[in-house]
């Protein structure tokens, strides 16, 4: 992408946002707009004056790219205006993930298709991301049948205020609860895991089962999963897979401690499970606000941009 592309982040106040003006400096963009609701406006973050998002300021055709990380309602409403405007918009919200017509992209996944859009794209769960980039070598070596997945998620997945809170109760004598995010009976965070998978491997019947929990860490998700594939792969050959794959970096003992700050996935503890036929179990950790948003979204564009322009 051109160093002068007109770039708005839409939600620049929040975790993500806070993570996405980072990266986009670190890579020498310099037209770089903040965008965030009326609370915020007028407030100056790294320099820049943060403007309101509305259907005014994001569809009137200034931006070229719209990195949006706001809630689902905000981008339901905002998202389709500001491609109307004429921008390419990577949207993080769960508002498109599903939509037929719409890519999901991991770009060491599935980056073909970020060429295949129609002005949005959508960035998987924070999740999903290196649950997909795990799975999809695995799948091309030996076939998968089965996953399970029990997840361990940070505070800052739910945000720049959960961040708030944990630091408040993390120095106090106040006993670490969250227990404050998820609710359903099968928790939404789930079922997204499960669809989103599906998507993004093309794998549309893979049955997958999530368990999903919050954990007192600041930053970094991690997740354990158990595999069973349609023939068998020793965890020799699991780890040279892996090892192989783009994105991934082997770590015998992975941890979100360990991801923080880190753009690839963390994979360890390669085993096989003898519990079932062909079954491999596995431990992944990684930067959520990096690679399971930001980066992920910074990195679609660059590959949706250099196609577009290739066409
Ligand atoms: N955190 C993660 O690890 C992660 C990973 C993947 C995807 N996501 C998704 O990314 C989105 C943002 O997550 P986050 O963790 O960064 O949340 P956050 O820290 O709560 O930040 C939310 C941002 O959205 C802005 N915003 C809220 N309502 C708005 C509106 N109506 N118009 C314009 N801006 C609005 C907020 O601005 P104000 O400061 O003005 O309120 C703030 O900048 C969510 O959809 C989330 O599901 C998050």
């Amino acid at each position: 992408m051109r160093s002068n592309l007109r770039i708005g982040v839409v939600g620049a106040t929040g975790a993500v946002g806070a993570i996405t003006l980072d990266l986009l400096r670190e890579r020498g963009y310099d037209a770089v707009r903040a965008f965030a609701s009326a609370r915020s406006a007028g407030s100056t973050l790294d320099g820049l004056t943060v403007e309101e998002a509305t259907p005014e300021t994001l569809g009137v055709g200034d931006l070229e790219l719209c990195l949006f990380s706001v809630g689902t309602a905000a981008s339901r409403e905002l998202v389709p205006l500001a491609a109307a405007g004429g921008a390419l918009c990577i949207d993080k919200s769960a508002a498109f993930r599903l939509q037929e017509g719409i890519p999901l992209v991991v770009p060491e996944v599935n980056g073909d298709r970020a060429h295949q859009n129609e002005g949005i794209v959508a960035n998987p769960n924070c999740c999903s991301i290196p649950l997909a980039m795990t799975l999809a070598p695995i799948r091309d070596a030996v076939g998968l049948r089965r996953v399970r997945v029990a997840t361990y998620q940070s505070a800052s997945g739910a945000g720049a205020q959960a961040m708030d809170r944990l630091r408040r109760e993390s120095s106090s004598d106040h006993d670490l609860r969250m227990d404050w995010e998820f609710d359903g009976v099968e928790f939404d965070e789930e079922e997204k895991i499960r669809a989103e998978t599906r998507k993004i491997l093309e794998l549309p019947d893979l049955p997958v089962s999530a368990t999903c929990v919050r954990v007192p860490v600041l930053v970094g998700h991690a997740e354990a999963l158990w595999l069973e594939t349609d023939t068998p792969l020793s965890s020799a050959e699991a780890r040279e897979v892996l090892s192989e794959a783009p994105g991934l970096r082997i770590d015998e003992f992975p941890s979100p401690g360990k991801a923080v700050g880190v753009d690839e996935v963390l994979v360890g503890r390669i085993r096989r499970d003898t519990t079932v036929e062909n079954g491999l179990a596995l431990f992944v950790a990684c930067d959520n606000l990096r690679k399971g948003a930001a980066l992920n979204a910074i990195q679609i564009a660059e590959l949706a941009l250099r196609e577009r322009s290739a066409a």
